[in-house]
């Protein structure tokens, strides 16, 4: 009994909500540039003439590939931006010689996506392994460039799920047109300002050596809808950037830990092992002691911030340290973002060197105006995992509280001294290795930098503070139990609705045309407990476009896989007769690291709301989103989905959003994909072979704080193994870490098609372990969970659990 016959609206014109958000969409998108280099040349004149070059000039990314897409209206290219900010541009040839190589790159890539997907199982399959990379623009000449004052030039990458980002030149490297291009324009002496627009890092290092026109770099990330028009904003200083990076920049991909082996690298795409532990990000780069090219939380504005110490507070959940800020510059106005880090004593169990364990972002300041900030921090944030004593576990020791602007210019303000070791909680042992292999112990180099600190603390005066830790409550966890219906009638809800003819992967929904899947409808006639309608994210809602239905007898035209990526783009539109079309038009948001790059809590829950507006406009009851792996090599295909490579702001960030969608009280989200889901390559058969320290405090942890701090309605879990167990198949993730030691009361879906035959879960381990829905869901599933029931593997306890926590979940979301 859903209460609407078609989702969308028979009018094609922007709505207001479309309007609105697509203003949303702007501010989010100037607010995550990070300017990462500034020589005295931003903000540009009106007058600048500008030279516009690169594959993403006028074709900038508005977003990474697959489930992750969303199929908006349109996009604003930089070209297009910079033009209706009244942009001079001299570089008009170059771009629409650009078009036309683009134009027959996209047909050969059509071309060979179609040829490929006649030899595959799943046509999702030939889509995913072959995304659509830029042809090489046309060599910049003299003409491209007469009377420009200034270059801007950009590159774009694209990437996706189903495929690591390759090593290779025109991905990770520079390609060979962009570079002699930026060469040229180092020749001919033109000031260049360098746009990477990319859901992760490019290599720099070399062409920064080589071209010292290079005056300006902003990295824009993949930015939505709205993306050119928040670039013009930002070079011509409408806005200053107030973005911060949120994953380290190495000057060489061999720097990062065990980069080497990564995926498809070694040749090895059964098992990945986690051999960097611990040290994963800047965790790995400080305490070993290697210069990145651009740290973690770096970012640039076009102010000065001064950043005084006030004072550090001991609170009931740990401590509070507030700070007065000021916009020291005397030009524009502008937002800092102030971080607060932890360095650990170098005792007992190894430790990184630092930690982020706090952050707050200003509100926009004038010069020389004041804010004072304070920032919480919880005591868990200062915790580590102890294998050995199974718990978390605060040591005694020193612990520096350092305040700044990101993970190496911070300044110490602060030592707290614990007495004695304490165990804050304690867990029971979960997911073990299957296999020992050699984990990064302690490092000399982040005990070296201890001694250093603690005797500038002692020379410096920086006040002490006792702290002794407490015991943390644990939150009883609450599982309902379906009681009353018997236990064939509750089997259809354990997995997702099926349905004649439903194309699979991220677009089996029937009733809103696009929508990823749906829960079961099978109690809908007799309890009038209807499915649930769910769509991807999570830089917006991934629905289709338009669509059509028979005026006569009022179906939907279905569209196959193809036709549902990318808008329709591979396949021919067809012209029905007599029929209506209906238009979804949904917001393209920035991406998920472009979001993330914010630093900002604030907009992350009113980009919450607005997607729950959206929600409710088309008929969604939950968003497969926000995505919040933690972006542990820069090669995996979705880290343009994923926040950061820290899991507190993860956490954070994605309480933030969960609280934005979920403030309506019928909208959920389903916070992905839990866990280990690093890479693409292989992502249904790989195993990641962690240690249960690295689990708890980097894998975990952000899901830890987003379902302690946000109760989301619902958790996917992710197709690859832990220490040999699917996801979907572990109860040590989905009952003990999540429910019992998190307090965790929502439903748990397994990622789509998980359970395919060979390489993926079984249907029924995955209700044994509290993966309560498989989606999309198919007939075996069916057979295989009765069948387990039947040889009494499954228990109806177990069934009725599962069925208890999705029919509490329909209750509560399809009111
Ligand atoms: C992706 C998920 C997505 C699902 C439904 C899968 O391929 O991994 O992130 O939510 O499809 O589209």
């Amino acid at each position: 009994m859903n209460h609407f016959t078609h989702s969308g609206s028979l009018h094609e014109e922007p709505s207001i909500r479309e309007i609105a958000h697509a203003k949303l969409a702007r501010r989010a998108a100037a607010e995550g540039i990070v300017l990462l280099k500034n020589e005295g040349i931003l903000p540009l004149a009106e007058s600048a003439s500008i030279a516009i070059l690169g594959c993403g000039a006028d074709k900038t990314v508005k977003g990474g590939i697959g489930s992750g897409d969303v199929n908006n209206r349109r996009n604003i290219s930089i070209y297009e931006g910079m033009k209706a900010a009244g942009a001079k541009i001299v570089s008009k040839d170059w771009i629409a010689d650009y078009q036309k190589r683009y134009d027959d790159a996209r047909e050969t890539w059509k071309e060979k996506i179609l040829e490929d997907a006649k030899h595959v199982d799943n046509v999702f399959d030939a889509y995913a392994k072959n995304p659509f990379s830029f042809p090489e623009g046309r060599a910049v000449d003299e003409n491209d460039i007469s009377d420009a004052t200034v270059a801007v030039y950009v590159i774009s990458r694209i990437s996706g799920e189903g495929k690591d980002r390759r090593r290779a030149k025109g991905d990770y490297y520079l390609s060979e047109r962009e570079q002699e291009d930026i060469l040229y324009l180092n020749h001919k002496n033109l000031p260049l300002i360098l746009i990477l627009n990319s859901g992760g890092p490019v290599e720099l290092t070399d062409i920064l050596e080589e071209a010292s026109n290079i005056k300006a770099i902003l990295t824009i990330s993949q930015p939505g809808q709205e993306g050119g028009h928040a670039v013009a904003d930002v070079l011509f200083g409408k806005t200053s950037p107030g973005g911060r990076l949120t994953s380290t920049w190495a000057r060489r991909y061999e720097d990062y830990p065990y980069s080497e082996a990564y995926s498809y690298l070694n040749g090895n795409l059964e098992k990945e092992e986690y051999k960097e532990g611990i040290y994963v990000g800047y965790r790995y780069f400080d305490s070993i002691g290697i210069e990145p090219l651009f740290t973690f939380g770096y970012g640039l504005s076009y102010t000065t911030f001064t950043t005084e110490y006030k004072d550090l507070r001991i609170t009931e959940q740990g401590f509070e340290v507030s700070v007065v800020v000021q916009n020291s510059g005397e030009m524009y106005e502008a937002r800092d973002v102030v971080q607060v880090y932890m360095t650990p004593p170098q005792n007992g169990n190894a430790k990184e060197y630092q930690r982020l364990i706090g952050f707050a972002k200003t509100s926009l300041l004038r010069p020389k105006e004041i804010e004072t900030l304070t920032i919480e921090v919880e005591q868990k944030q200062i915790a580590g995992f102890s294998e050995e004593k199974h718990g978390w576990i605060i040591e005694k020791g020193f612990y520096g509280i350092w305040v700044g602007e990101n993970a190496r210019t911070s300044k110490l303000i602060a030592v707290l001294h614990v007495p004695e070791n304490v165990l804050i909680e304690e867990n029971q042992a979960v997911c073990p290795k299957k296999a020992e292999f050699e984990d990064l112990g302690a490092v000399e180099h982040a005990k070296n930098l201890y001694k250093q600190w603690i005797s500038l603390a002692e020379e410096d005066d920086i006040p002490f503070f006792l702290y002794t830790p407490k015991r943390e409550e644990r939150k009883s966890f609450h599982s309902p139990i379906a009681k009353e219906k018997t236990v064939e009638e509750l089997i259809p809800l354990l997995y997702g609705n099926i349905t004649q003819g439903a194309s699979t992967l991220g677009s089996a929904g029937i009733r809103v045309p696009g929508s990823a899947g749906e829960t079961s409808e099978a109690l809908e006639e007799k309890y009038g407990k209807r499915s649930l309608i769910m769509a991807d994210g999570p830089a917006g809602l991934r629905l289709r476009q338009r669509y059509d239905v028979d005026r006569k007898t009022d179906t939907v035209y279905r569209v196959g896989v193809l036709g549902a990526l990318e808008n329709g783009c591979l396949e021919e539109a067809v012209q029905y007769e007599g029929a209506d079309t209906y238009y979804q038009y949904c917001t393209a948001f920035p991406v998920g690291t472009a979001l993330a790059q914010t630093w900002d809590l604030e907009l992350m829950e009113k980009f919450g709301r607005a997607i729950a507006c959206e929600m409710e406009e088309f008929h969604v009851d939950l968003w497969l989103a926000p995505g919040m792996n933690i972006q542990r090599n820069p090669l995996c295909g979705r880290n343009f989905e994923y926040y950061s490579e820290d899991p507190f702001l993860s956490g954070v960030l994605a309480a933030a959003v969960t609280r934005g969608v979920q403030s309506n009280g019928n909208s959920g989200v389903t916070i992905k994909h839990f866990a280990c889901n690093n890479q693409e390559d292989n992502r249904m058969g790989v195993d990641a072979c962690v240690s249960e320290r690295a689990l708890r405090e980097i894998y975990f942890r952000g899901f830890e704080i987003a379902v302690k701090k946000s109760a989301p309605v619902s958790i996917m879990t992710s197709y690859n193994l832990i220490n040999g167990v699917h996801a979907a198949n572990s109860r040590d993730l989905c009952t003990v870490v999540v429910r019992e030691e998190w307090g965790f009361e929502g439903t748990i879906m397994s990622d789509w098609n998980t359970t395919v035959p060979e390489d993926g879960s079984e249907p029924w381990k995955c209700a044994a372990a509290g993966n309560d829905i498989i989606m999309p869901g198919n007939t075996n599933d069916d057979a295989d969970i009765r069948d387990a029931y039947e040889k009494g593997l499954l228990s109806e306890r177990e069934i009725r659990s599962c069925a208890g926590r999705i029919i509490a979940m329909i209750d509560k979301l399809a009111k």
